[in-house]
């Protein structure tokens, strides 16, 4: 979805050739050939708290969110020219599984919010497009459902719900596996729930409460609004089971609110490990430290992330600690990320510096908020389309020739103490 790489991307896989009568999906390509371009018919034509929701951050000014994109703009890839480019291959192997390119959709709780029945349409696609969809626990979609649509693309992403020894985490694990995910994931970096301040001052809440500025915001959004009204608002489907099915939006809120309280420890991670029989990854990792500890207790995939910039305004750009964690774990998990991936050319720039796998969220669920049912098919075809773009224009041939591009990484954080011109001290131990 960048700008530059679609144009590019165009003539290697021969989309829109000249003269040919424009499709459905080609004039979206040509309306919205960027995520800019997605982000912002978003912004006009969903309610201002749900708009805020998916692009904000916690802090005023969402500055994470800001320093992953600066970041991620500042890794430069060394073009190599004159090669055959007849054979450049975007698909990948992961967990046992074949993907169509190394990128897929990644968690994201609520998303009926912003359109309904986001989570059906984005697995839809991402099935359709051989990627892998991780489904939230928060979702609004069941997981069995979504197994369903996307049989082959299916992972399951679970907050951990430490009451009662881990009751309900261990069940919806129990149910993941049922259901048929492929993966589990289990999100580390949200130990405690943060204040998103323009969520505070929108008046966010689960369901909506209609305040003066909530209805102002709705009356702007009459597409949204519309819709809104003849879906019903969205609901914790996952947690029907345990609260009965017929439960409100609130009670099922109030549940979620009550069980996810502390996210989970190193313990809990080895009992999830005894549980699930499947590839296990760690979301939310940013310390080599706690890589190698995930490794140790036999995890599959480290998934370095900070949330999109959502929990911890000083946190590091998530691009940037990918090279010292992909080193300290040395090939013997998976390096899978996410933060501000939003075209091909992302894509290359977090496999170049370490990276097995990269994720989307914004850049997939602000196109389902931008174009509706449609959102899913032209998020998938763009990424898919610029990942090989970019490939070839860079001169990558596979996603194993991207892991070995020449790259420039200026801010790259170095973990080591002596090595702190520009990157992280280690901590210091205080003299005794
Ligand atoms: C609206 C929204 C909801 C999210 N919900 C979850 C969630 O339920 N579980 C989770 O592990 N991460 C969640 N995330 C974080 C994403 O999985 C991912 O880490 C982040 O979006 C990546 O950054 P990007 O949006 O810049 O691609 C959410 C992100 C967004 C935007």
């Amino acid at each position: 979805m960048s700008g530059s790489s679609t144009g590019q991307a165009g003539r290697v896989t021969g989309w829109g050739a000249a003269g040919a009568a424009e499709t459905p999906a080609g004039r979206l390509r040509r309306r919205f050939p960027t995520f800019d371009d997605l982000q912002g018919r978003a912004r006009s034509r969903v309610a201002r708290f749900a708009y805020d929701f998916v692009a904000g951050g916690v802090g005023d000014g969402a500055p994470n969110v800001a320093h992953n994109r600066a970041a991620m703009d500042a890794v430069r890839i060394v073009p190599r020219y004159a090669l055959d480019l007849s054979g450049v291959a975007t698909a990948t192997r992961l967990f046992g599984r074949d993907y169509a390119a190394p990128v897929g959709v990644a968690p994201m709780g609520n998303t009926g919010m912003v359109w309904p029945r986001a989570d059906a349409i984005l697995a839809a696609a991402a099935q359709a497009a051989r990627i892998p969809y991780v489904s939230s626990t928060v979702a609004n979609v069941g997981m069995e459902e979504l197994a369903r649509i996307a049989p082959d693309s299916l992972w399951f992403q679970l907050y951990g719900c430490p009451a009662e020894g881990h009751r309900l985490s261990l069940d919806l694990i129990r149910r993941a596996e049922a259901a048929g995910a492929h993966a589990l994931v289990v999100t580390l970096d949200v130990p405690m729930r943060q204040k998103r301040v323009h969520d505070v001052r929108n008046g966010l809440a689960v369901p909506f409460k209609y305040r003066p500025r909530t209805v102002l915001d709705i009356a702007r959004a009459p597409v949204w609004a519309l819709e809104m009204l003849r879906k019903g608002q969205p609901r914790f489907e996952n947690m029907k089971k345990y609260v009965g099915e017929d439960a409100s939006v609130g009670e099922l809120a109030s549940f979620v609110t009550q069980h996810m309280t502390t996210g989970v420890t190193w313990d809990d991670i080895a009992r999830f490990r005894e549980a699930w029989p499947r590839a296990l990854v760690l979301k939310g990792i940013q310390h080599p430290e706690d890589a190698e500890r995930a490794v140790a207790l036999g995890v599959d995939g480290i998934w370095v992330s900070n949330h999109g910039g959502r929990q911890f305004d000083a946190a590091p750009a998530s691009i940037d600690t990918v090279p010292a964690i992909a080193a300290a774990v040395g090939g013997r998990a998976k390096i899978l990320y996410d933060g501000s991936i939003r075209s091909g050319l992302d894509v290359l720039r977090a496999l170049a510096v370490g990276a097995d796998f990269c994720f989307a969220g914004r850049a997939f669920l602000l196109a389902v908020a931008a174009l509706g049912e449609a959102g899913g098919g032209h998020a998938t075809s763009a990424f898919l389309e610029e990942i090989r773009g970019t490939f070839g224009q860079a001169g990558i041939r596979s996603v194993e020739e991207a892991a070995r591009a020449t790259v420039l990484h200026p801010n790259a954080v170095r973990f080591e103490p002596e090595a702190n011109a520009a990157g992280l001290e280690a901590p210091r131990r205080r003299a005794s």
